[in-house]
């Protein structure tokens, strides 16, 4: 199945030097989001019409294995637009879906069902439909092309542009949504026919189909399942609009899969991000990327996960940052940590306030509760990392890496001066700075020692003595 993607206006009111199909939504360009929804509704072979930026558009989907054809004036129409592909179809015997570029709430289900009722009616009621058009009531349908059809049918006499309606057409409230099956044959024949508008001077997409109507060709309409569908992204304020709806589909699908979202409107959730039942996700979390989120596991308030993978029953406490690494079964991260990096947080670990974790491996059980750098390093099973340990893994030109062995307790506000190998239950006494290796076993303490003077505290402070 074929499908063309109309992308090459200039989409002036966007008032931007990037591409209107390049501004994301959640994370990713807009026309990402057409292209996907062509694919899942059955689409296999994709044209996009470019023209303003074309290089920069083809760029951001060279991989995609498109086919790109070049309008030579982004003002001609859409209709121009489509002329620009006539290759792409020319000789081609079959339905063509047609897409805004500019509408990415046209899902891959409506495509499908799109696809299947002229097939049907083909079968049926043995009629060839030669252009079915995507419509939507809209409470308000300003700047929409208004869909006129045959009393108490289906069938579409016309539709009439917005800058070109009368009153009476202005106001009906049927619009159409920028997606359309057509016949391929009968479309490049209209194409050679059509005028351009004597208002704007462009050729309209919607004439060709007005064209097919009047020649009593078969056109009918296919009522979108939900309005929002309709959505065309305009301006900038559409594109949020645009956004908050698609970030509420995936909530819904995800929810339908047994996934919880508390207060879900002010959640970040990008389209290629995944869950397993019974996740359960905080107000304000972002969650980016291909992350991944497993049985139980809970995202506190404010966390942000990038690519990140949190395993079964574990949990990102709030406002914490997860990128590029795996928290382990059972592990917490949190509140107020960073693991990135292709660090992994080993099962049942715990890390805590303000620690760092940067391309390491923290094996299981281990606890770093409270302010910790934990760089480069692999620590084994359930070691102990105090408050305030720094693995010091740069010497100001490389990298060193750092390896602890099982059960190591690292006191509070130890150094440890990277490359640097403890061994197995190995001691670090809080406060020193550790600079060879240890043995397992081994007990190293590195401070210089305390003297106490006794009363030398009164050449220092204004002592009131009746306060004692
Ligand atoms: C179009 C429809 C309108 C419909 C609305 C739905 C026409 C004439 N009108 O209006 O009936 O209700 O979409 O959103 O089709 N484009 C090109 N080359 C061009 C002009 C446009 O590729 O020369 C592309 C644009 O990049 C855009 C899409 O076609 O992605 C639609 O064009 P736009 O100018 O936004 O049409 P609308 O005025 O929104
Ligand atoms: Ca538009």
């Amino acid at each position: 199945m074929r499908g063309l993607v109309l992308a090459a206006g200039l989409g002036s009111r966007f008032k931007s030097e990037k591409p209107k199909v390049l501004h994301e939504i959640l994370g990713k360009p807009m026309l990402w989001y057409v292209i996907n929804n062509l694919r899942n509704g059955g689409v296999t072979e994709i044209g996009v019409v470019v023209s303003h930026k074309a290089e920069e558009v083809k760029k951001a989907f060279e991989h995609e294995g498109l086919r790109f054809f070049y309008q030579k004036n982004p003002k001609g129409g859409t209709a121009d637009a489509v002329l620009a592909a006539k290759d792409f179809f020319a000789s081609y015997e079959g339905y063509l879906v047609v897409l805004n570029g500019d509408s990415p709430l046209v899902s891959g289900e409506t495509i499908k069902n799109m696809l299947n009722y002229v097939t049907m009616v083909e079968r049926y009621e043995g009629k060839r439909v030669s252009a079915l058009v995507l419509s939507a009531y809209l409470p308000d349908p300003t700047g929409y092309g208004r869909i006129i059809r045959e009393e108490g049918s289906d069938r579409v006499l016309k539709i009439v542009e917005e800058k070109d309606a009368t009153p009476e057409e202005r106001a009906v409230s049927e619009v159409n949504a920028g997606a359309y099956v057509f016949w391929a044959p009968h479309l490049l024949e209209a194409l050679f026919q059509i005028k351009p508008s004597p208002v704007t001077g462009e050729l309209y997409l919607t004439d060709a189909v007005n064209y097919m109507a009047e020649k009593g060709y078969e056109v009918r309409l296919f009522r979108a399942k939900e309005p929002s569908e309709a959505l065309g992204v305009n301006t900038r304020w559409e594109l949020a609009v645009a956004e908050s709806l698609i970030k509420l589909k995936l909530v819904r699908f995800w929810a339908e899969r047994g996934v919880t979202f508390h207060l879900p409107e002010t959640v970040w959730l990008e389209p290629e991000v995944s869950f397993e039942p019974d996740a359960e996700v905080f107000p304000g979390a972002v969650l980016k990327g291909k992350t991944k989120v497993k049985k139980g596991a809970r995202i506190g308030e404010g966390a942000l996960l990038v690519d990140a993978t949190v395993e079964e029953g574990a949990r990102v406490e709030p406002y914490s940052v997860v990128e590029r690494s795996v928290v382990k079964k059972g592990a917490v991260v949190g509140p107020f940590a960073r693991v990135r990096d292709g660090s992994t947080v080993g099962e049942g670990a715990h890390v805590g306030n303000f620690v760092e974790v940067k391309k390491s491996s923290v094996g299981p059980g281990v606890r770093a509760k409270h302010l910790a750098y934990i760089g480069d390093a692999t620590l084994g099973k359930g070691v102990n990392v105090g408050a305030g340990v720094v693995f010091a893994n740069y010497d100001g030109r490389q990298k060193h890496p750092t390896t602890v062995g099982d059960y190591a307790f690292i006191g509070s506000n130890a150094l440890l001066v990277a490359p640097l190998k403890l061994g197995r239950y190995a001691f670090v006494a809080g406060g020193s700075v550790v600079t060879k290796d240890l043995p397992d076993y081994a007990f190293a303490i590195a401070r210089p020692p305390l003297e106490v003077k006794e009363g030398l505290a009164r050449k220092f402070l204004d002592i009131k003595e009746d306060e004692s």
